[in-house]
């Protein structure tokens, strides 16, 4: 497809106003690599579990859109967000996740300290005459944490992660259990063919539930005013509230690429990694508390199965149908969408719109 100009009416004001996203934006390279640069190397993202660095030289990796990262506790206690990328040659230093001593990088053995300053170079005084070890240092990436999530952000001259979660931390501290206590219990990695604003948009609408997934979540929700939601910052907070005695479950939509949502029993959290315009990874893990963890002990295949797949599964066939539709002619994205239940997708295209027209 040839690549067009971003050009969409919009009004982010104006809360009841129509937002058209053209269906050359769940496909388009060039929209992608926009939102590569616009969004995904602007924005504070989801990097890991703060519980697993509770010492120093504790570390765990990341990719941000293409950019190799890690997080690692220094000596001092502090988290230091870096580009685990190799001044020297650019060798990546660190694998997965893992506790060391130093940095060491396996290429030229190039060492480290904890927070990234060069140490030690072999045969420095022949190989590099008058090198200022100093000078050198890997490259700082901004980092902060809220409720054991961490989070980093590649603009240096992005703002706070509070300003930029708005009120999300405070919808979130509505749920019952303490966010601080939670750990990540269970996990899954899934891989879908479609772009990842049809995954997120198929995932904060509401409107599909009573049709899609009756076949498992019917029978739970009183249609059409069991969602409530606005718009906080970037991200799009709601509410479910079910026709059977439970607590009311609270979803945050980090934008671009967390959701976050509790239930009971435990928390679902969803990163959503896009690889190309057609393709998208999903890493899904559950988080409980260690009373959750005692009242709702889980299986792995009795999670896996239930909560990571037989929802998403009555999902899947329809996102990959829309992947294809959504390049037809006929298509143009600029439909109203269902007041209420559709809020979600409303306001993730306005914050979506909001970032991509920045220049
Ligand atoms: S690339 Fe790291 S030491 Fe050479
Ligand atoms: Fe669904």
């Amino acid at each position: 497809m040839t690549s067009k100009v971003i050009s969409v009416t919009q009004n982010v004001a104006d809360t009841d106003a129509d937002v058209a996203v053209p269906g050359y934006w769940y496909t388009d390279p060039n929209i992608f690599n926009q939102e590569r640069e616009k969004i995904w190397y602007k924005s504070w993202l989801f990097a890991g579990r703060l519980e697993k660095l509770a010492n120093p030289g504790d570390y765990i990796t990341c990719k941000i859109g293409d950019e190799p990262i890690f997080v690692i506790r220094t000596h001092s206690g502090k988290l230091q967000a870096m580009y685990n990328v190799c001044p020297h040659r650019g060798m990546r230093i660190v694998e997965g996740q893992g506790k060391c001593k130093h940095l060491l990088c396996p290429y030229h053995h190039w060492t480290y300290s904890l927070d990234g300053q060069l140490q030690g170079v072999p045969y420095a005084q022949e190989c590099f005459p008058g090198l200022d070890k100093s000078s050198i240092a890997l490259t700082k990436v901004q980092v902060d944490t809220w409720g054991g999530f961490i989070f980093v952000n590649l603009d240096p001259e992005a703002g706070p992660l509070r300003d930029y979660l708005a009120g999300s931390p405070e919808h979130m501290e509505q749920y019952s259990q303490p966010w601080e206590e939670m750990r990540a219990t269970h996990g899954a990695t899934f891989e879908v063919p479609f772009n990842w604003k049809i995954l997120l948009e198929n995932y904060i609408d509401a409107y599909h539930i009573p049709m899609v997934h009756s076949p498992t979540l019917g029978g739970r929700f009183e249609m059409p005013g069991f969602v409530g939601g606005c718009m906080s910052g970037m991200h799009t907070l709601q509410y479910y509230d079910y026709l059977v005695p439970r607590e009311r479950t609270y979803i945050s939509w980090l934008f671009p690429n967390t959701t976050i949502l509790t239930l009971d029993e435990y928390v679902l959290v969803w990163q959503v990694n896009p690889v190309n315009p057609e393709f998208t990874v999903i890493e899904k893990f559950l988080l409980q508390t260690p009373a959750q963890i005692e009242k709702f002990p889980m299986k792995s295949e009795e999670i896996i199965s239930k909560q990571f797949r037989m929802v998403f599964e009555e999902d899947i066939p329809f996102c990959r149908t829309l992947q294809e539709q959504v390049k037809s002619r006929a298509y143009n994205g600029n439909q109203k969408l269902a007041k209420g239940p559709e809020d979600g997708v409303l306001y993730f295209r306005k914050a979506l719109l909001q970032v991509m027209n920045n220049t």
